[in-house]
C-alpha cells in the first residue's frame, strides 16, 4: 500500500506544520487521506467538509500552495516521494488546523442587490434570450468555496481592503444581477464604486482556481468594469444627468 507523506498545519496562528505518514489506496483523494489521518493518528484534527463531491465548497484548503478543494485532488497525481503540504486558506482568520472563519463573505453577500424583476408580459410570462440564460447559468454554478476570494491579492496581501472590496465571488453575483435583462435595479446600484471593482487589476488568478470553471474575469469582472465606465464616465450620460435629470 502506498504511503502519503503529509505536512499539515496544526493549531492556530501560532501553530506549525507537522509531518505525518498515512497509508492510502488507489482512487483516494486528499480529503480521504486527511480523514484517515484524523481517524488513525490525530482525532483532534479540525477539517471542514460535507459532500466529498466538489459541490458544497466546504473543504477548501491550500494544497502545495495552491487553493483547491481537498475532495477533488486525486492522490495519483502526486509522485510517491512528494511531500504534500496542506494549509488552511490564508485570506481568512484561522480558527484551528485547516478550518477558517469565512463569515466575512456572508457579510458581503448581504450587500449585493437582490433581483428586482420586470413586470411579466400580458400572458403572465417573462421572456429572455437563450444567451442571457446561458450567462446566468454560468454565474449560478458557484459553490461558494471562496477559493477565488482566497487567492485574490487585493485582500490576501492587504487585509485592510476587506472593508472596500467585495471580491471575485461577489463580482460574479453582482454581474448576475447587473447583466440580467429582466432586472430593474438602477444600474448605478449594481456597478457602484462601493464594491471595489476598481481595485481589481484583472490578474485572472481567481479564474485560474475556480473549481466550477466560471470565467470570473472575462465574463463577470471585465463586463462590470465596462458598465461602470459607461455609467460614471460617459460624457453623454453625464450631460444627460446634468441637464435632463436622466439616471
Ligand atoms: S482578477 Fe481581480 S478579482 Fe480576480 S484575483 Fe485578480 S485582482 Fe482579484
Ligand atoms: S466563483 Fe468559483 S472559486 Fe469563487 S467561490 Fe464560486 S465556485 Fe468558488
Ligand atoms: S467536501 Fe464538498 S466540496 Fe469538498
Amino acid at each position: 500500500m502506498p504511503v502519503a507523506r503529509l505536512k499539515v498545519w496544526r493549531g492556530g496562528d501560532d501553530g506549525a506544520y507537522e509531518d505525518y505518514e498515512v497509508e492510502y489506496e488507489e482512487g483516494m483523494v486528499v480529503l480521504d487521506v486527511v480523514h484517515r489521518l484524523q481517524a488513525t493518528q490525530t482525532p483532534d484534527l479540525a477539517v471542514r467538509w460535507n459532500c466529498k463531491a466538489g459541490k458544497c465548497g466546504s473543504c477548501s484548503a491550500e494544497i502545495n500552495g495552491r487553493p483547491q478543494l481537498q475532495c477533488m485532488q486525486r492522490m495519483e497525481q502526486y509522485p510517491e516521494d512528494e511531500v504534500i503540504q496542506i494549509a488552511p486558506l490564508k485570506t481568512f482568520p484561522l480558527i484551528r488546523d485547516l478550518v477558517c472563519d469565512v463569515s466575512w463573505n456572508y457579510k458581503i453577500a448581504k450587500t449585493i442587490p437582490e433581483f428586482q424583476l420586470t413586470a411579466p408580459d400580458q400572458d403572465g410570462n417573462r421572456r429572455m434570450a437563450q444567451i442571457d440564460i446561458d450567462r446566468g447559468q454560468e454565474f449560478r454554478k458557484c459553490i461558494e468555496c471562496y477559493l477565488c476570494q482566497d487567492v485574490c491579492h487585493v485582500i490576501r496581501d492587504h487585509p485592510d481592503n476587506k472593508d472596500d472590496f467585495a471580491g471575485p465571488r461577489f463580482f460574479v453575483q453582482l454581474a448576475n444581477v447587473a447583466m440580467h435583462p429582466l432586472d430593474t435595479n438602477p444600474r448605478r446600484d449594481t456597478v457602484d464604486h462601493g464594491f471595489g471593482l476598481e481595485y481589481c487589476n484583472i490578474t485572472k488568478c481567481c479564474t485560474d482556481v475556480c473549481p466550477e470553471h466560471i470565467k470570473i474575469t472575462d465574463n463577470a469582472i471585465i463586463p462590470l468594469k465596462e458598465r461602470r465606465v459607461d455609467e460614471f464616465y460617459d460624457p453623454l450620460r453625464i450631460i444627460g444627468r446634468k441637464f435632463f435629470g436622466k439616471k
